[in-house]
Order: structure tokens, then sequence, then C-alpha cells
């Protein structure tokens, strides 16, 4: 790729928003929705999002009708991800009737109407931001998309607990769950091998003495959250599906593929349990495939909604079987 490593991370999470846009697990999303406390111009909806990247989750939810009106500070280690957020986020309301302002850098209003909706963009390590929070818990939810399978989950969700105001509603979403699939089959047990090895490189990942990332961070949730003091209310499956149609990839999920397989490359070529010689040859095999419009990807991946208890009783949840069906959420 010729572009610099931030430019080519930017693009590929932009490409990723329409693999997620259909991954994330509809079910999970409308209860999420139903969940929401009610907010107004005199109490917004206080929002925190770690490993925000960005901005697309908030892009997203602004685009589907959840926030009316709410504060959400948005936190990720990397600056120049934060940067693009704000860029995208002004675009998106200049093309959407919000007023945008704010000169300050770091922060961002969107007026519509009466409705607020202010964001706050914080460049730190998730766990430096949760340890150095002092003062009452602040947040009344917590997002997660694509990223607590980047860190250790249990600490981090435990750290973040203490900025949560009770009852907080945690919608933690695209947690990758130990299923990569490649398709076509080249060779199934070097496929195999492969998907393997890949998956080992995440368990191996380790930063500042914790783990950084797990290939079964979805199914470990089901543990995890309970232990931090949270109740599940609702879990599916959020799957990426990558596949071309008549006239090729949708979007710029071609380049969402691309990054894909340099991401195994690079993970890969150290892997002393894979025959290199193999390796060079299936990312080429591969590589053509996509160039040919042939490559189908699936990655497993879980969605979480879930609620800290509180000093208040948990409201009466809608029962699973009251929720219909359905591919989208009412707007
Ligand atoms: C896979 S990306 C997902 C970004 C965004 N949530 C999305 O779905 O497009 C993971 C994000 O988490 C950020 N990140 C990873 N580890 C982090 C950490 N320990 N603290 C803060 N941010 C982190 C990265 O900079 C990146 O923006």
């Amino acid at each position: 790729m010729s572009d610099s490593p931030n430019d080519s991370f930017i693009r590929y999470l932009a490409s990723k928003k329409t693999v997620d846009d259909r991954a994330l697990n509809v079910r999970v999303l409308r209860s999420f929705r139903d969940s929401l406390p009610a907010s107004g111009p005199a109490s917004p909806l206080r929002i925190l999002e770690v490993g925000g990247g960005i901005g697309t989750m908030i892009e997203r939810l602004l685009d589907w009708g959840f926030l009316a009106d709410a504060q959400i500070t948005a936190v990720d280690e990397q600056a120049g991800l934060l940067i693009e957020a704000r860029r995208r986020l002004t675009d998106f309301g200049n093309a959407h009737e919000y007023r945008s302002s704010g000169t300050d850098p770091s922060s961002l209003e969107l007026r519509r109407g009466e409705h607020l909706v202010r964001i706050h963009f914080v460049e730190q390590e998730v766990l430096d931001f949760a340890r150095g929070h002092s003062g009452p818990p602040e947040w009344d939810v917590l997002l997660a998309n694509a990223f607590l399978d980047l860190v250790d989950p249990q600490a981090t969700l435990r750290a973040l607990s203490r900025l949560l105001r009770r009852p907080a509603l945690l919608y933690l979403t695209i947690n990758f769950d130990g299923m990569t699939l490649f398709i076509p089959e080249i060779d199934s047990e070097l496929d195999a091998q492969i998907e393997a090895s890949y998956h080992r490189t995440m368990d191996e990942r380790m930063r500042d003495g914790l783990r950084s990332g797990g290939s079964r961070t979805g199914r470990g949730l089901f543990g995890v959250l309970p232990m931090v003091g949270a109740e599940i209310l609702d879990a599916g499956s959020s799957d990426w599906i990558v596949f071309p149609d008549r006239s090729g990839y949708p979007a710029d999920e071609a380049y969402f593929l691309r990054w894909i397989l340099d991401s195994h490359e690079s993970a890969l070529s150290k892997s002393t349990d894979l025959e290199q010689t193999r390796l060079v040859e299936w990312i080429a095999e591969r590589r053509q495939q996509l160039e040919r419009g042939e490559l189908i990807y699936v990655a497993h991946q879980i969605d979480f909604l879930a609620r800290l208890a509180g000093d208040h009783p948990i409201e009466e949840r809608r029962s699973r079987a009251s929720i219909s069906p359905q591919w989208r959420v009412d707007r």
C-alpha cells in the first residue's frame, strides 16, 4: 500500500463501516435502543465511547436516530484518528441539517433545532483514562465497538465500571469470537493451520503485563460481564460477512479485505508453527482471489447489551420474543 500507516488505518476503519452496519445484531441493537434512558435538552444522555477510532459508531447512532440530546466522550489512544473523527462528524452534521460549531479541536457541537449533541475527543490509553478519572461516576452508557478483543476485557470493564452512573447500559459490539473463514478453500489443512496460528497471535499478545486481545473474547464476555457486576440483557452474533455481488465488492470493502490479508501476513510472518513459503503462497493466492472478485470472508463475532446494576430497580425489560426479527431497525 502506498499511503502512510495512519492513512491506511483510517481508510480501513472507514471501509469497515459498511461491514459493521451489516454485521451489528439487529435484535441487540433494538434492545439497546429500547433500553436507552429518556433524554432531553436539560438532561442529555451521557455516553462514553472507548476505542472510538474515526467516530463511525457515533455517526451511525446519529444517522439511525438514537441520539437527540447527548454529551459524548470519545476516547482513543491515536490522536490522528480523533482528528479524522472530528472532521467526519462535522461533514456528517453539515449533510444532515445540523449546525456544527466549536473551534476547540478536542470538541464539537452538533445542533439541530432545540437538540444538541456535544462530543469531546480524548486522546488517551483506555486504562490511563479510567484510572485518571476522579470525581463521581459520569456516564450513563458505555460503547465499545471492535475494541474489547484488543485489550484485557475484564481489567478494562472493571476500571471503566467505576466511571458509570448506575444503572448504566453497556453496548459492546463486534467482539471477535474464534472463527475466521476464507472461501473458497485452498487446502483445508493449511487453511485450518493458518486460522489457528492467526488466532494464537491474538491470544499471545501482551501489553503492560496484561493480555492485549483474545481470539475468544466474545464467548469470554458471558463470564466477564457478571464478574464486573453487569447483567447481560441481550446477546447475539454479529459476524462480518464480506462477499462480492455481480458488480464486485460493495463500497470500499475490497480495501477492507486487503487490510485483513495484510494483517494476516504481518501477524504470521514470524510464526514458527507455519512453513513460511507455504504462507507466502497462501497469501498470494488469497490476493489473487480478491482481485478476481472471488474471495469471501467470514469472522464470527458477538454483540452484547448489559446493565450495571445499581440502587435503582432494574426495569422490566422487553422479552426477547417480543422483538420481531427484522433486517432493519425502524429509524
Ligand atoms: C479496531 S479499531 C475500532 C475503532 C472503532 N471502534 C470502529 O469500530 O471503527 C480499535 C480502536 O481502539 C483503539 N485502541 C486500541 N487499544 C487501545 C487502548 N488500549 N486504549 C485506547 N484506545 C485503544 C485504536 O486506536 C483503534 O482506534
